[in-house]
Protein backbone atom coordinates (compact mmCIF):
# COMPACT_ATOMS: atom_id res chain seq x y z
CA UNK A 1 0.00 0.00 0.00
CA UNK A 2 1.27 4.00 -0.55
CA UNK A 3 0.19 6.55 1.17
CA UNK A 4 -1.17 9.47 -0.51
CA UNK A 5 -1.77 12.65 0.60
CA UNK A 6 -4.24 15.23 -0.72
CA UNK A 7 -4.69 19.25 0.58
CA UNK A 8 -8.16 20.10 -0.79
CA UNK A 9 -7.93 23.84 0.06
CA UNK A 10 -8.64 25.74 3.32
CA UNK A 11 -6.87 22.68 5.58
CA UNK A 12 -8.96 19.91 4.42
CA UNK A 13 -6.39 17.13 3.84
CA UNK A 14 -7.19 13.71 3.05
CA UNK A 15 -4.87 11.00 3.57
CA UNK A 16 -5.50 7.76 1.45
CA UNK A 17 -3.91 4.03 1.95
CA UNK A 18 -4.17 2.86 -1.78
CA UNK A 19 -2.74 -0.13 -4.19
CA UNK A 20 -0.68 0.70 -6.34
CA UNK A 21 -1.49 0.54 -9.70
CA UNK A 22 -4.17 2.87 -9.72
CA UNK A 23 -3.73 6.37 -11.26
CA UNK A 24 -4.23 9.52 -9.33
CA UNK A 25 -7.24 10.44 -10.81
CA UNK A 26 -9.25 6.95 -10.18
CA UNK A 27 -7.57 7.41 -6.41
CA UNK A 28 -9.27 10.83 -6.12
CA UNK A 29 -12.71 9.79 -7.45
CA UNK A 30 -12.78 6.43 -5.30
CA UNK A 31 -12.08 9.11 -2.20
CA UNK A 32 -14.62 11.53 -3.90
CA UNK A 33 -11.78 13.94 -3.66
CA UNK A 34 -13.48 16.93 -6.30
CA UNK A 35 -11.10 16.42 -9.60
CA UNK A 36 -13.22 16.38 -12.44
CA UNK A 37 -11.33 14.38 -15.34
CA UNK A 38 -13.86 14.78 -17.94
CA UNK A 39 -12.21 12.67 -20.51
CA UNK A 40 -12.00 9.85 -18.57
CA UNK A 41 -7.97 9.92 -18.54
CA UNK A 42 -7.72 10.41 -22.28
CA UNK A 43 -5.51 13.12 -22.37
CA UNK A 44 -8.20 15.51 -23.91
CA UNK A 45 -9.57 17.69 -21.08
CA UNK A 46 -6.62 19.08 -18.26
CA UNK A 47 -9.79 19.07 -15.55
CA UNK A 48 -7.64 16.37 -13.49
CA UNK A 49 -4.97 19.28 -12.87
CA UNK A 50 -2.78 18.93 -9.78
CA UNK A 51 -0.13 20.27 -8.28
CA UNK A 52 2.47 17.85 -6.79
CA UNK A 53 4.46 18.69 -3.59
CA UNK A 54 7.83 20.13 -4.94
CA UNK A 55 9.96 17.76 -3.52
CA UNK A 56 7.66 14.60 -4.49
CA UNK A 57 7.70 16.74 -8.50
CA UNK A 58 11.25 15.26 -8.98
CA UNK A 59 10.26 11.57 -8.23
CA UNK A 60 7.56 11.37 -10.74
CA UNK A 61 8.30 10.17 -14.09
CA UNK A 62 8.54 13.02 -16.69
CA UNK A 63 5.41 14.33 -18.06
CA UNK A 64 4.59 13.14 -21.94
CA UNK A 65 4.98 15.54 -24.63
CA UNK A 66 1.07 15.26 -25.02
CA UNK A 67 0.75 15.61 -21.06
CA UNK A 68 2.71 18.78 -21.24
CA UNK A 69 0.56 20.15 -24.43
CA UNK A 70 -2.67 19.61 -22.39
CA UNK A 71 -1.09 21.26 -19.45
CA UNK A 72 -0.36 24.22 -21.12
CA UNK A 73 -4.13 24.65 -21.45
CA UNK A 74 -4.74 24.93 -17.48
CA UNK A 75 -5.31 28.07 -15.31
CA UNK A 76 -3.23 28.49 -12.80
CA UNK A 77 -0.29 26.18 -14.42
CA UNK A 78 2.64 25.92 -12.02
CA UNK A 79 6.13 24.19 -12.31
CA UNK A 80 5.04 21.08 -10.02
CA UNK A 81 1.43 21.07 -12.18
CA UNK A 82 0.49 17.56 -13.68
CA UNK A 83 -2.21 15.81 -14.79
CA UNK A 84 -3.49 13.36 -12.13
CA UNK A 85 -4.38 10.74 -14.62
CA UNK A 86 -0.95 10.40 -15.96
CA UNK A 87 0.27 9.91 -12.61
CA UNK A 88 0.26 6.13 -11.51
CA UNK A 89 0.69 5.04 -7.91
CA UNK A 90 3.75 3.17 -7.37
CA UNK A 91 5.31 2.32 -4.16
CA UNK A 92 7.86 4.47 -4.45
CA UNK A 93 5.56 7.09 -4.11
CA UNK A 94 4.55 6.12 -0.74
CA UNK A 95 3.76 9.69 1.26
CA UNK A 96 3.38 11.33 -1.61
CA UNK A 97 1.47 15.21 -1.53
CA UNK A 98 -0.68 16.19 -3.69
CA UNK A 99 -2.42 19.71 -4.15
CA UNK A 100 -6.13 20.58 -5.82
CA UNK A 101 -5.03 23.90 -7.53
CA UNK A 102 -6.57 26.79 -6.04
CA UNK A 103 -8.92 27.47 -8.59
CA UNK A 104 -10.63 24.72 -7.97
CA UNK A 105 -11.19 25.42 -4.24
CA UNK A 106 -11.59 28.85 -4.79
CA UNK A 107 -14.40 27.96 -6.93
CA UNK A 108 -16.39 25.16 -4.27
CA UNK A 109 -15.77 27.85 -1.91
CA UNK A 110 -17.94 30.33 -3.53
CA UNK A 111 -21.36 28.49 -4.38
FE1 LIG B 1 -8.77 14.47 -19.07
FE2 LIG B 1 -6.77 13.85 -17.39
S1 LIG B 1 -8.85 13.34 -17.24
S2 LIG B 1 -6.66 14.94 -19.25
Amino acid sequence: MSKIIFYEGKGKRKEIEVHPGQTLLEVAREYEIDIEGTCEGNLACATCHLIIDKDWFVKLPEATEDERDMLDLVSGLTVNSRLGCQITVTADLDGLIVFLPPAHYDRNNSQ
